[in-house]
């Protein structure tokens, strides 16, 4: 049973296959932490785990009856809020009509049921019911403002997941202001902890970083509207000696695509405390009586296996309920993006010869990216104007999308939905509807403004466009794009009071648009992007099934972007396209065969000028395409191993074992070459070291035992050097 209740102790025991999470209710009032590690099945006793309950300077809690004497200060909080004797970062903090702001939660009832509910309004994962998961919901309140919380935890057993939310509940006769409510709270014993995180910026997003936690707080956050480039909303808590196969690992991952913060305090009786949800700069909702606030949900996962092992419990996670649809288990077309080949500079008789190209090399699909609408000629104007620019494309999308169909291609089209230009049709006509605090300059970036996606005519404007062009035209993918972040954030509809709700109130207004468009259209492919991955989180991939990981396209900076967000993310939604040389972000020079090898590893397709390919060149292509459609599948739902580390060393590679395991796919890169080189060895992972394995290149047989434990010499005398190995189980 994956949710047990022991009346007698008060323990909650949450459990998947690999992994226990215990809690507990102290002295029949405090929802306590006890425990998140491997598996425990035995009882345990509260007072066994928390033997220190109060310390100096700690004040003795309210909820002490006579003989007892304890502090929340020192013992692990479930949900902590401000104002109890706890004075570490709290997870809940409100403002009642007094001007006080204290809550104190004690523990009410409970509730175990089968299955996962939506989280209404937002992203959330979701069960099918032979993942058999179960939900726990426990109840804290104060019964002095009436004011309560629940909180749900899902488990998915198989998936070795906790999903956990935060719903509040007002239940008094006041109007409450909520300022803080994080979705997750976990004060874990232990303080030599590493925190692990990916932070970037545009074009070199997700990069990894390692550090070890600190007394006081160690956090990352989004304030910029969206989870953003610079933090990814994920983080890991490792034991100190960690590697990619062996230690203990815990992850945490936001389903939401807005502000965020995620973090640790380390306290000064080792205990850490980790939390993650909502950022609170400039977040106030206010909640009338008989109104709930629905907090966005955390996913947790533990893992004993070092990251590698936590990484693929959550690649297998996103992929079975997180992302959704038609498109979910199936393989997706091959495309060619224009954007590198022409930027804003095209007619329809240059993407014809693209597609010509392309349909020769066998890709699937022709997707037209920025500049088709409007007077778009550069990023000066137009966005919002969504009418076909005729100068350059005479016969219309819909034209232009029937003869790229004639030759046998899909055809994709990109949109930029929630923004407006300032030099635009509709900026002209609804100047009211762009993201703005009244009297206030407005500033640009990227020569645009945002569309207030809080305001249901707005949202009902997006749809309404997006689903005239949908219709009437034979598109088959979409690109969503956003390419700007949040400043003078505020809605002209939202009165004085709410206006810091705006920030929320967008995502809400974004999912919703996504949602019904998304659903509306369930044979359309749609393809994420905010400038490459500024919107790259588990919200956004509750709707797309694969978003573009980075403007960043050369192959070199991709080694380390795939990488890193192979963190958490699996390849299945990972957009990565071959563009041409000198690479447009770096100016480097890679092969063709480089870049392919490493757009193997995501969702492959093609961003350069297809007929201007050499001979040589289209000959290239033309294998590759062959070749990934024949293991794009196993790349994409196969076991994922990372063996060596950009970050760490001169080399790159990644390991994919089918789920049959009979296919084993090595991709590997030098990053510099050395002259006499040294030998590089590969060590393979996740083998049957009884079985043969032969390399399907080169016809060798080797041992499953030789290739995981003596290993595979590579060459490394070459820059950006790389092969993609196939070996196939005998
Ligand atoms: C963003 C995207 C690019 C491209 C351009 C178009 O930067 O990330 O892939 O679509 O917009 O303007």
């Amino acid at each position: 049973m994956p949710i047990l209740f022991n009346e007698k102790s008060g323990v909650f025991n949450l459990s998947t296959e690999n992994s226990t999470y215990l809690m507990g209710i102290y002295k029949r009032k405090l929802l306590v932490h006890l425990y998140y590690g491997k598996p425990i099945k035995s009882d345990v006793d509260i007072d066994h785990i928390i033997s220190r309950t109060t310390g100096s300077f700690s004040g003795i809690s309210t909820l002490c009856e006579e003989g007892e004497r304890y502090s929340e200060d020192i013992i692990p909080l479930e949900y902590p809020t401000y104002g109890s004797t706890d004075v570490r970062t709290p997870a809940f903090k409100v403002e009642y009509e007094d001007g006080s702001t204290i809550t104190k939660l004690v523990y009410k009832a409970h509730r175990i049921y089968d299955g996962k509910p939506e989280l209404e309004g937002l992203a959330s994962s979701y069960a099918d019911s032979k993942d058999g998961v179960k939900t726990l919901e426990i109840k804290l309140y104060d019964d002095l403002k009436k004011t309560g919380v629940l909180l749900s935890y899902t488990v998915f057993e198989k998936r070795n997941i906790i999903a956990r939310s935060v719903k509040v509940i007002n239940e008094s006769d006041e109007k409450i202001v909520l300022t803080k409510v994080l979705s997750m709270n976990m004060d874990i014993k232990g303080e030599k902890f590493d925190f692990i995180h990916l932070h970037g910026a545009w074009a070199r997003e997700r990069h990894i970083e390692r550090r070890p936690i600190i007394h006081g707080g160690v956090y990352i956050d989004s304030k910029r509207g969206s989870s953003s480039h610079h933090h990814n909303p994920f983080f890991a808590l490792a034991s100190e000696n960690t590697d990619e196969s062996h230690g203990n690992v815990y992850g945490f991952a936001f389903v939401y695509s807005g502000n965020f913060v995620g973090g640790t305090e380390l306290n000064s009786y080792g205990t850490t405390r980790t939390y993650m949800g909502i950022n609170d700069i400039n977040f106030r909702w206010n909640l009338g009586p008989d109104e709930a606030f629905q907090a966005p949900e955390v996913v947790m996962t533990f893992s004993a296996d070092g990251f590698n092992g936590m990484s693929q419990n959550f690649h297998e996670f996103i992929r079975k309920n997180i992302c959704r649809g038609k498109y979910r288990d199936i393989e997706r077309p091959i495309l060619i993006n224009n954007w590198e080949a022409t930027y804003f500079n095209f007619d329809e008789d240059k993407i014809m010869k693209i597609a010509k190209t392309a349909k020769e090399l066998g890709i699937e699909l022709l997707v037209l990216d920025d500049g088709w609408f409007g007077e778009r000629n550069d990023d000066k104007s137009s966005l919002g104007d969504w009418f076909v620019n005729k100068k350059k494309l005479p016969n219309g999308i819909d034209g232009l999308a029937k003869k790229v169909n004639e030759l046998g291609l899909k055809f994709g089209l990109w949109f930029e939905p929630e923004m407006v230009s300032p030099i635009s049709e509709l900026y002209k006509k609804h100047p009211e509807w762009a993201v703005q605090v009244k009297g206030r300059a407005l500033s640009q970036e990227r020569n645009q403004y945002i569309l207030d996606l809080s305001r249901d005519d707005v949202c009902e404007y997006i749809i309404g466009f997006l689903s005239d062009i949908l219709s009437n035209n034979p598109i088959s993918y979409v690109k969503w794009d956003m390419n700007r972040n949040f400043s003078e954030a505020g809605s002209l509809l939202l009165p004085p009071e709410r206006q810091q709700e705006f920030f929320h109130r967008y995502i809400l207004g974004f999912y919703h648009v996504l949602g019904t468009i998304t659903k509306k259209f369930p044979d359309i492919l749609f393809e994420g992007c905010s400038g490459g991955g500024a919107r790259f989180d588990l919200g956004a991939l509750c709707y797309y099934p694969q978003i573009w990981l980075s403007d960043d396209t050369d192959a070199v900076e991709r080694m380390f972007i795939q990488y890193g967000s192979s963190m958490i993310f699996p390849t299945s939604v990972m957009g990565a396209h071959v563009s041409g040389v000198p690479n447009h972000q770096v100016g480097r020079y890679t092969s063709f065969e480089t870049r392919g090898n490493i757009a193997f590893m995501g969702r492959f397709g093609y961003e350069l000028d297809l007929s201007k390919l050499t001979d040589e060149e289209k000959d290239i292509a033309k294998k590759q395409v062959k070749d990934y459609k024949k293991i794009g599948q196993i790349i994409h739902e196969g076991k994922m191993y990372r063996l060596l580390s950009p970050f760490d060393t001169n080399y790159f590679a990644v390991e994919f074992v089918s789920e049959d395991e009979k296919t084993v796919i090595l991709i590997y890169s030098n990053i510099l070459g050395q002259p006499n080189p040294t030998d590089n060895t590969v060590y393979l992972r996740g083998l049957d070291s009884d079985a043969l394995y032969k390399n399907v290149q080169t016809g060798e047989i080797c041992g499953g035992d030789v290739l995981s434990n003596i290993g595979m010499n590579m060459k490394n005398d070459r820059d950006f050097k790389s092969s993609l190995i196939v070996f196939e189980r005998i």
